[in-house]
């Protein structure tokens, strides 16, 4: 084993360090006969085995008992940015079948629960002159059922709901949100911190950034590229480190917790790794997604290649300063650590290139534009009920080796992790099986071969549910949910059998879960992962 262990760090994790910032080697994954094998064992002892939902997803009443509007309650409303005209009026109706959900979470054996809280259920007009009790008491009696059936909390104050009155002032846009943003996160730790060990301030910025305010496919729906994502970005870093900080000389000692923040990112895999430009490339697009985010939070600043691009992009397009804001030497201070863990949320994979913009004048300004990258995904990898996801089992390993590199090796908890189906009932869903094994065992060959610190897993999602602009066409759940019915009952999927044998079993041993689950046994389920992902 120590053999193996040697040759895969030489052959493809060998990373150097260069001058100032850690460099990543790009591994030669296309030559690699180890990439796909199935990797048995355990986790660590101490692992923690999570499922994940958010708000607007699953509670539905969206309009009771003093809820004020959310952004995403005003977007799913207007005719035309939803599939199907769907909505999350109803969703899975958490606010008053939480107990269910617990029920579901307790039959799979979950150490943890990520959920969020709606900021406008809480805070009907976002900020603290109003607090609504009803609301209050909804997320008090989801933790108490929660801590009943011994699940720890994991709490994500933003999942892109704001209030809409929040909006009307501008939003993410106006400054104004770092006071407002404060006042709620010390509501939640002073309300609702006695029984919750981890808190998330924001979800995936990027996704809430640049599709909410480049591309304007997700609330508030806003089309202001290359300007916009930029400075929402900004102010939502401010209140993170606001928050971390408020948390931090306030709470922490009393309450003993961990706050962190949860960033998404495809791997980008360098298309050709002997080509220098490309390797390039995708470090670049590796920084525009998640270096704009983790740098900040872990090093004070955005990462030097943005600085550098977008202040030559804005200059040539005749901008007086950068279209990326610059942080306060006060804020970098405030930024530099501020997070106690690193939440990740894993999907896919995309390979990259570079482009070359030789167009005068340049092209329109855009975050899209700015990197110069060209990626795609490779029409040989599998696909799934959502056109931006494929799985691609390996470069979650890969990804978690970047992170390891870039962050000083931090402790990592997978937030998120799942597929999609675009099916209407089946519970027989072997795909997802395929899928959680075959990135589980990924993320043991992190922890074990390349020592990465990854401290927990979640599966994302407990159940179906509203997925953004695909509505209800988009399923994730390791539980069935029917939609139209009045009950919305939770039907246990075969995925969600298997997940909860892998957390009793904490992984998987040599003799076990895989051959109870698979036909024929733990060799014939290695043949037919390698058969789902099209392994050669
Ligand atoms: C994440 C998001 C979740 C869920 C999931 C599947 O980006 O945080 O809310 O929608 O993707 O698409």
């Amino acid at each position: 084993m120590s053999f193996l262990v040697l040759y895969l760090f030489c052959l493809t994790f060998t990373a150097i360090v260069a001058d100032d910032e850690p460099t990543f080697i790009y591994p030669d994954t296309f030559n690699d006969a180890e990439r796909d094998s199935f990797y048995y064992g355990t986790f660590p002892e101490d692992f923690l085995w999570s499922t994940a939902t958010a708000s607007y997803q699953i509670e539905g009443a969206w309009n009771v008992d003093g809820k004020g509007p959310s952004i995403w309650d005003t977007f799913t409303h207007e005719p035309g940015n939803i599939d199907n005209a769907h909505n999350g009026d109803d969703a899975c109706d958490s606010y008053h079948k939480y107990q269910d959900d617990v029920n579901a979470m307790k039959a799979l054996g979950l150490k943890y629960y990520r959920f969020s809280i709606s900021w406008s259920r809480v805070l009907p007009n976002g900020t603290i002159d109003h607090i609504n009790q009803p609301g209050i008491d909804y997320y008090n009696n989801l933790i108490d059922a929660l801590k009943e059936a011994d699940i720890s909390p994991m709490v994500t104050l933003y999942h892109w709901d704001l209030p809409q009155a929040l909006q009307d002032k501008g939003g993410w846009k106006n400054d104004e949100i770092i006071e407002h943003f404060a006042d709620y996160s010390r509501l939640c730790f002073e309300t609702f911190g006695d029984r919750v060990g981890f808190w998330i301030t924001f979800n995936e910025p990027w996704v809430f950034t640049v599709m909410g305010h480049e591309y304007g496919s997700m609330a508030p729906g806003l089309i202001e590229p290359g300007t916009t994502p930029y400075i929402v970005a900004h102010n939502l870093l401010r209140s993170h480190a606001k928050a971390y900080h408020i948390y931090d000389d306030s709470y922490r000692a009393t309450q003993k917790g961990q706050i962190g923040i949860t960033l998404n990112s495809d791997y980008y895999q360098a298309s050709d790794v002997d080509d220098p430009d490309t390797v390039e490339a995708a470090e670049r697009a590796q920084q525009f997604v998640m270096g704009w985010f983790a740098n900040p939070v872990y090093y004070g600043d955005y990462p030097d290649v943005m600085k550098t691009t977008i202040a030559e992009k804005s200059e040539k397009q005749g901008f007086n300063a950068s279209r990326l804001p610059e942080f306060t030497e006060a804020e970098k201070l405030s930024l530099a650590g501020s997070s106690d863990f690193f939440g990740f949320n894993c999907y896919t994979t995309s390979y990259a290139r570079p482009i070359k913009n030789t167009a005068t004048p340049l092209v329109p300004p855009s975050w899209s534009t700015d990197q110069d990258v060209f990626s795609w995904k490779s029409p040989d990898w599998p696909t799934s009920g959502s056109d931006w996801l494929r799985p691609v089992p390996w470069g979650a390993r890969r990804l978690l080796n970047w992170i390891k590199k870039k962050y000083g090796n931090p402790v990592i908890y997978i937030t998120e992790n799942g597929i999609s189906t675009n099916d209407t009932f089946n519970v027989n869903d072997q795909i997802r099986i395929d899928y959680y094994s075959a990135y589980l065992s990924e993320v043991l060959k992190a922890i074990e071969l390349d020592e990465v610190n990854v401290k927990g897993y979640t599966a994302w999602s407990l159940m179906d549910n509203f997925e953004w602009a695909r509505g209800y066409t988009e399923r994730f759940g390791l539980h069935y949910v029917d939609f139209n019915s009045q009950e919305k009952t939770r039907v246990p999927k075969d995925s969600a059998t298997f997940y909860a044998k892998v957390i009793a079993d904490n992984g998987f041993p040599s003799s076990g879960v895989q051959s109870s689950l698979v036909n024929g046994g733990v060799k014939v389920l290695v043949l037919a992962v390698a058969f789902v992902f099209g392994m050669k």
